[in-house]
């Protein structure tokens, strides 16, 4: 069975998309951090970010794993790298190249292919799984997110202002939606939940109430 999150950045996606997995029993997918992934290895390889062929090939190249929470380029344990400020400022290259969509969503339905999964990004519902048995789109408000992202970074040992965050948020929201392939788009068939005020818990307990009710 495939259940999709999808939802902008900062809305916890991640966090209840792990949560659920482990409490129906289901492998994760981040496939956010694909997306991350080949970014991270064009800014290694110096890419041209003018040249999306160069990037699409570089991709294909690339032997990425994913195991748990953690991600792997070559054997190469990339975790961390693939969320610094750096990295992330560049991945709208990699999310906004057809040719990359296309292979990593290739990727996508060969993992999923081969047990049960819930699967995080903002294409699942709507181009990757189409044929889900559950969708959800996961929202929260902008100043929401954007102090969860700023707790997130600061975690991480990153220093970024809050005003900072949320204009970075505002942009990526604005290129994750006009994209013209695979943009962050609600399915007609998603269940929206606004995460606003809910804990964690919550968010997770509503979701697989919803699954078990079938
Ligand atoms: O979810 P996360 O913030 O890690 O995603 C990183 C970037 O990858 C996002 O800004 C988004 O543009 C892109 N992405 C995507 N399609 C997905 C998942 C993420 O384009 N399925």
């Amino acid at each position: 069975m495939i259940i999709t999150i999808d939802g902008p950045a900062g809305a916890g996606k991640s966090t209840v998309a792990r949560g659920l997995a482990r409490k129906l029993g289901f492998q994760f997918l981040d496939t956010g951090a694909m997306y991350r992934a080949v970014a991270l290895a064009g800014l290694r390889g110096n890419i041209d970010w003018g040249r999306p062929d160069d990037l699409a090939r570089l991709a294909t190249t690339l032997n990425i794993e994913l195991a748990g929470d953690r991600i792997f380029i070559d054997g190469e344990d990339v975790s961390e790298a693939i969320r610094t400020q750096e990295t992330t400022a560049v991945t709208r290259y990699s999310a906004a190249n057809p040719d990359i969509r296309a292979y990593l969503v290739e990727r996508q339905r060969e993992m999923a292919a081969k047990a049960d999964f819930v699967t995080e990004g903002r294409d699942q519902g709507t181009v990757a799984f189409p044929d889900a048995a559950f969708k959800f789109f996961v929202t929260a408000s902008p100043e929401e997110r954007a102090r969860r992202r700023l707790l997130d970074l600061q975690r991480q040992g990153e220093s970024a202002s809050l005003k900072k965050v949320l204009e970075d948020q505002n942009r990526r929201d604005r290129q994750d939606s006009s994209r013209d392939v695979g943009p962050l788009l609600k399915a007609d068939d998603a269940i929206e939940i606004l995460t606003d005020g809910l804990t964690i818990d919550e968010v997770v307990e509503r979701m697989a109430s919803i699954v078990k009710a079938g």
